[in-house]
């Protein structure tokens, strides 16, 4: 898989078992911001008015790194970048290869269940979240066993595969600026019962526009954008 513009693609080492290698779904992300961001515009949006960009669940960072080459290309591009994630490997992962790509040190990593640990003054302040979070249905669950192990966390979103989204969702909102407009981005999967995901999504006050999907085995990936009506 390749990114088809002309940003940098970073190197990605994923030396951790429980850490999420990049895959299908992360170069669906990946080559839709190459094809949409420009001088100009970022997805429409005036790349000058976006201040704060989050890329949660980062996983081996790859997402936040190719906002940092972006923003490295890009003059009128100068976010500050966050990178987060559930698992403390992931953090560890990403920034090892936030050293590994050259990039002086300018990602803002959190290790956080969500927004748990978010500090105070960042809410309000997200133009763009980028989220591939786990999306597929977990297979045995069991009510009693909330915690999940290592690298299930990044496949396994609750009974019907969209309950950490749901709970993203539903704690997303103080933390995104609505003094102008705003995107969110997560990748959903075929596999799981997509109208009912987006009807709770739009219970949120969101509009979800589908904006990619590819077939991969047992399943259509889909990558989809949200707004506010
Ligand atoms: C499908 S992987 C995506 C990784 C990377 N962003 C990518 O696209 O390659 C999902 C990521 O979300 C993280 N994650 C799962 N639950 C989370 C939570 N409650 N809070 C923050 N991160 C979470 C996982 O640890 C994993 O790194």
């Amino acid at each position: 898989m390749s990114i088809i513009n002309s940003f940098p693609e970073p190197k990605i080492n994923c030396p951790f078992e429980d850490v999420y290698a990049p895959s299908d779904d992360t170069y669906l992300i990946i080559d839709y911001f190459s094809e949409c961001i420009n001088e100009t515009y970022f997805d429409g949006l005036d790349i000058k008015n976006i201040k704060n960009i989050l890329d949660m669940g980062t996983g081996s960072g790859i997402i936040a790194l190719f906002m940092r080459e972006v923003k490295k290309k890009i003059v009128k591009f100068s976010p500050q970048i966050f990178a987060s994630d559930i698992l403390e490997n992931a953090i560890k992962c990403a920034k090892l290869n936030e050293s590994s790509n050259n990039l002086e040190k300018n990602i803002t990593f959190i290790h956080s269940d969500l927004f748990l640990k978010f500090p105070a003054n960042l809410k309000s302040s997200f133009n763009v979240i980028i989220f591939n979070p786990p999306y597929l249905p977990s297979l045995k669950h069991n009510k009693n066993e909330r915690v999940k192990k290592g690298i299930d966390n990044s496949w396994n979103g609750g009974e019907k595969g969209f309950e950490i989204f749901i709970e993203f969702i539903s704690q997303v909102n103080s933390f995104l600026d609505s003094n102008q407009k705003f995107y969110i981005y997560y990748i959903s999967s075929s596999a799981v019962n997509i109208n009912k995901l987006i009807d709770q999504v739009e219970n949120y006050g969101f509009k979800n526009t589908v904006l990619k999907k590819k077939h991969i085995f047992f399943e259509d990936i889909i990558l989809n954008r949200l707004e506010k009506y």
